[in-house]
């Protein structure tokens, strides 16, 4: 079931959240216009969802502490971004995000609509792979964008929201997070980030794009992942050894890829992020092979250009700009 309104509950969330002493019943039913009754709902409600809050006859109610869920309360109570996420979606299990944020752009949702699961029976991948997605520890979201420019510029999103997830990941929790080119959100030299972008272009004109995006958050050991991927994927827990707030997490993503989504439709190309996307290139200054279909070579990753073609040197010196559709890149010596 898809449930899309901003409800009660995530505004009197948001406020026990924002406030560090007792909030009143009194209060609360003032603040949002509804009864003793309503409120008293809502708190039992979020009780039931997990949440510790401590009522104190004549004094209210205080939140103690909060679940880990990604549910649609527990994000909008959190929101602070204008566009992007403010119609959200949560699915306690689905088979992808994306062809849910694909329906959503269908019937007529809004530019930043964003769809989030617990869990995804038919997960995907790039390279028509599956992405394996058990509840309780991920994060699985899409983001549904309406944009107006031509399709060519699309495949530029990938890197902007990459670029996002690095920033966030860095942000909450201090690791040290890089790009593994195009759109690898990698920490230590393991992948804690897949993203998956689709578009729907009709007539030379895009309908909508739709940016998966799924991170490894609180997986507690290797053993988590499926043997095939389990020497080159990581979770933020097993690096930082912190439990993290998927919610929070979620909450930066969004801010950050609004920042800079915005700061990339100023120019339609990655000119003013370039600077901040290669600061977080791992494979700026190393050797790769490029797996082109006509044919594999080597070189070395000297950075991006303003489209988000990777440059590779050569060892003849030539500089070629490798288009990310058409091949993979991967290190000489490991994954990155
Ligand atoms: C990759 O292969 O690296 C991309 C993986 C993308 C996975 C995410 S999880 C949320 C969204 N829904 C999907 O089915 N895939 C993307």
């Amino acid at each position: 079931m898809v449930i899309s309104v901003k409800t009660d509950k995530s505004d009197i969330l948001a406020l026990l959240r924002s406030s560090e002493d007792y909030v009143s019943g009194q209060q609360l039913c003032k603040q949002f216009g509804v009864s003793r009754t309503a409120v008293w709902k809502a708190i039992n409600q979020l009780k039931e969802d997990g949440y510790e809050i401590e009522a104190v006859s004549h004094r209210g109610y205080r939140l103690l502490e909060s679940p880990d869920v990604l549910s649609q309360s527990e994000v909008l109570s959190r929101l602070t971004t204008k566009w992007a996420g403010r119609t959200l979606h949560y699915l306690e299990e689905t088979g992808s995000t994306n062809i849910d944020a694909k329906r959503c752009a269908e019937e007529g949702e809004p530019h930043g609509t964003t769809v989030i699961a617990e869990k995804q029976v038919a997960g995907r991948g790039r390279r028509g792979r599956n992405w394996e997605s058990p509840a309780g520890s991920a994060i699985y979201m899409t983001i549904m964008l309406k944009p107006d420019f031509v399709p060519d510029k699309a495949s530029m999103l990938t890197l902007v929201m990459a670029l996002s997830v690095a920033d966030a990941i860095a942000e909450k929790t201090n690791l040290p997070a890089g790009i593994k080119w195009p759109n690898d959100v990698v920490v230590h030299g393991k992948k804690v980030c897949g993203i998956l972008t689709e578009m729907n272009v009709e007539s030379d004109y895009i309908q909508y794009v739709v940016i998966g995006v799924g991170i490894n958050v609180n997986n507690a050991a290797p053993e988590e992942f499926p043997e095939e991927i389990r020497d080159k994927a990581t979770s933020l827990k097993i690096e930082s050894g912190m439990t993290i707030s998927r919610a929070e997490l979620l909450e930066r993503v969004l801010v950050h890829f609004e920042k800079n989504y915005d700061t990339f439709v100023r120019t339609l190309d990655l000119s003013l992020l370039m600077e901040a996307y290669e600061a977080r290139l791992l494979n700026l200054g190393r050797e790769v092979e490029v797996l082109d279909p006509r044919g594999a070579y080597t070189g070395v990753a000297r950075g991006i250009n303003g489209t988000g073609e990777l440059l590779v040197e050569t060892e003849n010196g030539e500089m070629i700009e490798v288009y990310a559709g058409e091949v993979s890149v991967r290190g000489i010596y490991g994954y990155v």
